[in-house]
């Protein structure tokens, strides 16, 4: 049977991950994390072509260029979210770096969510809008006739989060593909907040998809590191030159192997993940100290039909607003004993963040204020511990409100 046709279950449990090893007569179970950063060759070869060595095929030189243990990864990641090609970076950052430096040239146009990540934000507009010439759009892309009205002749890229961070805004996969398409753009979508489990965007028209694999994939906070996943062939040319030779990216092999071993329980993580936080958000939205709550998964939520429609479950991050003031919220975070104060989201563990003074610190009040990212405004990671122990440290430190 093909590997593909596995359920995802089995693929994050094994693909990719057995007969890697190059050691003759060593059939491991799991793979070893292999160190070597350089490999002795039979002979010497005038036709080798550096960039695209095939680990496949047993060719490894330097492991800069190719790797085992990273080798197992990609695989692993390419089958999860159903595409044909995947390449590990060392960070979400980097992968995300590497795929619109794939796409873009100076004189183009990049069509964006104004709803991303803080960090991708950060580099459209310091290195590619300032440095390298490339314009960018942000659009609301909550509604789709916004990014069709911001298409032009140049666009080469249109870029997309969904749900995005940490306003649990939503956007349609499917139709943006169908825009991207008719403008001969190229259409990537960071997947990193619901993990391959829950959404795989290639299957809505995507043609390349990123993850911090620093969140739900690796899953335990102690990795950082980042993927590709396209069934383009150009743009996995293009991408793997970046990340072997034009930026020497790529993750490292004891990330690799921590990704992979985490890899493992990512589909019993994300159902824990997504029982727990269903359960926290009805929670909250029934509690008088608490004046709204945004999470995919309540039918309250106002793009609740097209999660359910576009995802396979609700993940495991949602926000939500006190009902007091900076002091009343100081005094609510200090109460939790089960959710430490800390950026990142995905691990096992879990975490509360306070975007005005964290994530989202950078931005101007009154932009803070346009988004709706309040001084009471707090977002939650939620984690695999048992939910009681959850419920009941929120529901005391919600009696501080
Ligand atoms: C949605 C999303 N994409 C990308 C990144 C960047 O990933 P990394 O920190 O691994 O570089 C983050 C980090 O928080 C993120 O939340």
């Amino acid at each position: 049977m093909n590997d593909y046709e596995l359920h995802r279950e089995t693929l994050a449990v094994t693909h990719g991950e057995r007969g890697q090893t190059p050691a003759p007569g060593v059939e491991d179970v799991t793979i070893p994390v292999h160190l070597s950063s350089t490999y002795s060759i039979p002979d010497v070869d005038p036709d080798a072509d550096l960039e695209s060595l095939d680990p496949d095929a047993g060719e490894y030189l330097y492991s800069r260029l190719s790797n085992p243990t990273r080798n197992a990864l990609e695989h692993r990641l390419a089958a999860l979210e159903g595409g044909t090609h995947a390449l590990a970076f060392v960070s979400g950052t980097a992968a995300i770096a590497a795929t619109m430096t794939a796409v873009v040239h100076p004189g183009d146009h990049i069509v964006a969510f104004e709803d991303l990540y803080g960090g991708t934000k950060t580099m459209l507009n310091r290195l590619f809008a300032e440095r390298l010439g490339v314009d960018v759009t942000f659009v609301d892309a909550t509604d789709t006739d916004e990014v069709e009205a911001a298409m032009r002749d140049e666009t080469r890229l249109v870029w997309m989060e969904t749900p995005s961070n940490p306003l649990m805004h939503l956007c349609d996969i499917e139709a943006i593909a169908a825009i991207a398409d008719d403008w001969n753009a190229v259409f990537g979508v960071d997947n990193t907040f619901l993990s391959p489990y829950f959404q795989n965007p290639l299957s809505l028209g995507a043609d390349v998809v990123v993850h911090s694999t620093t969140k739900y994939l690796n899953g335990h906070s102690d990795s950082i590191g980042g993927a590709v996943v396209t069934d383009r062939d150009d743009i996995m040319d293009e991408l793997a030159f970046l990340q072997r030779v034009g930026m020497g990216s790529m993750l490292s092999p004891f990330d690799s192997y921590l990704t992979l071993r985490g890899i493992k329980t990512l589909p019993l993580r994300m159902r824990q993940h997504e029982e727990n936080a269903m359960e926290i958000a009805r929670f909250l939205e029934s509690h008088d100290a608490v004046t709204r709550v945004l999470y995919p998964g309540l039918e309250s939520h106002p793009q609740h039909d097209l999660a359910a429609r576009q995802q396979s479950g609700f993940g495991g991050v949602l926000s939500f607003e006190l009902d007091t003031d900076p002091d009343g919220t100081a005094a609510f975070l200090g109460h939790l004993d089960e959710f430490p104060l800390a950026v990142s989201l995905g691990g096992v563990e879990s975490l509360i963040e306070h975007p005005a003074t964290m994530t989202h610190s950078p931005l101007s009040q009154a932009d803070r204020d346009t988004l709706g990212i309040s001084d009471s405004f707090l977002r939650l990671s939620v984690g695999v511990e048992h939910v009681d122990d959850l419920l009941s440290d929120l529901d005391e430190a919600l009696a501080t409100v």
